[in-house]
């Protein structure tokens, strides 16, 4: 069992201060011109930081930025990452430009209740990713409470969320991860029914294992994006120039036919808009899935998916979505995935989504609907693995 933060006690035994609480955290936010250009993950990190203040803790916050491939480089500085959460808390954030050496472990020990320091990027040593015994014992010495908040990094097996864990006695999950295993796992295996699950995407490969999962448990796997050219595809269906993975197509057999034995129904589009000749032509035309022509390139769902699409949202106790039905970056083909967006919003169910993409097409629709969702998850590569059924190694450790 992992334990919830709301059970640490947080004051120490023998004297008035409050204990420094150690956090990984996942600051992995985009950063443009040395400012934070997206504070989704730092916003959703602050229930728990807020809380250990609260208990009169001190926080020391740990996280990786990008892949510097254990070197210094100040393109992957967490400073940025740091005046954010500066700026978002309205307080002053202690900051060390290492994480292990004497001079930052020195200012965590001297910390006082309810200051905070954030340590410089983790990755700058190649000792994180190969999750060294030594580089974590260093980065324990940061505190003597270690709560894990970083889902976005929970399918790693890194030093600061694997190893490190061995040296706390008191340790434990924070809000944020708590929230993420309630929706993405503990609610979902025995959802509210009817539960439709929508994948979109370009690549049948990150998100097999998740629609595996799901079949038998689902009663609906709406497949849109690039993926659904590869099941048209395998079905016989001609697709025109539209991208698709030659290599999965009996990937995708198999998927369709295992969805039929566990009486989870595969729904696919039954239209589409795209562009013809090639990307970028602005020659936009629309077309049924029966009849696609043979320069069309499908870049979204048509008006008649889109129909299909709501209903079987509208019918859905539970959506689970991963994934743009079509390249919502491009305002002309953004359609089918805002409708979707808009069948979420207008019937009251438990609304789960996930993934960079999805959550960036939400937000660029409309910034107040993505607070709207039941849950939103901060996680890629975390979250698909925790839809897929596999076990993050990072929380494995907090069981231990
Ligand atoms: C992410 O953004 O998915 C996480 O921060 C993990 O980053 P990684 O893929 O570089 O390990």
């Amino acid at each position: 069992m992992m334990r919830k933060i709301s059970s640490i006690d947080f004051k120490s035994s023998n004297t008035t201060s409050g204990k420094t609480v150690l956090i990984r955290v996942d600051y992995n936010v985009p950063v443009v011109n040395d400012l934070v250009v997206d504070d989704f993950r730092i916003l959703k990190s602050l229930p728990t930081i807020q809380y250990c203040l609260e208990q009169g803790s001190k926080v020391v916050l740990m996280s990786h930025m990008g892949r510097p491939k254990g070197r210094k480089n100040k393109m992957f500085s967490l400073m940025p990452a740091g005046e954010k959460l500066a700026e978002l808390l309205e307080m002053p954030i202690k900051f060390s430009d290492d994480c292990i050496s004497e001079d930052a472990i020195d200012v965590s020990k001297n910390l006082k209740d309810g200051e905070i320091h954030l340590l410089e990027n983790l990755r700058f040593y190649n000792e994180e990713t190969l999750n060294d015994q030594f580089f974590a014992a260093q980065l324990a010495k940061h505190g003597s409470i270690y709560i894990n908040d970083a889902f976005g990094t929970a399918h790693r097996e890194h030093a600061s969320n694997a190893n490190i864990t061995k040296h706390f006695a008191t340790k434990g999950m924070g809000f944020l991860v708590e929230k993420e295993v309630k929706f993405l796992s503990e609610n979902l295996s025995n959802p509210t029914k009817p539960l439709t699950l929508i994948i979109g995407g370009a690549k049948i490969d990150t998100k097999i294992g998740v629609i595996e999962n799901f079949l038998g448990l689902a009663d609906n796997i709406i497949i849109g994006g690039a993926m659904a050219n590869t099941f048209m595809a395998s079905m016989g269906r001609e697709i025109g120039l539209s991208l698709m993975e030659e290599d999965k197509i009996d990937t995708a057999s198999m998927l369709i036919n295992k969805a039929n034995r566990k009486k989870t129904k595969i729904v696919l589009p039954v239209d589409f808009t795209g562009e013809l000749r090639k990307f970028g032509s602005g020659d936009i035309c629309t077309a049924d899935a029966s009849n696609i022509p043979s320069k069309m390139i499908c870049e979204d769902i048509g008006v008649k998916s889109i129909d299909l699409f709501s209903k079987i949202i509208s019918e859905s106790e539970t959506v689970l979505w991963n994934g743009t039905v079509g390249v919502a970056e491009n305002p002309n083909f953004a359609t089918g995935t805002n409708r979707i967006v808009d069948a979420i919003m207008e019937n009251e169910l438990t609304s789960i989504v996930g993934g960079g993409d999805t959550v960036a097409a939400i937000r660029n629709y409309n910034e107040e609907f993505i607070d709207q969702f039941s849950h939103v998850s901060t996680g890629g590569g975390s979250c698909l693995e925790m839809l897929s059924g596999s076990k993050l190694p990072a929380l494995e450790m907090l069981k231990k």
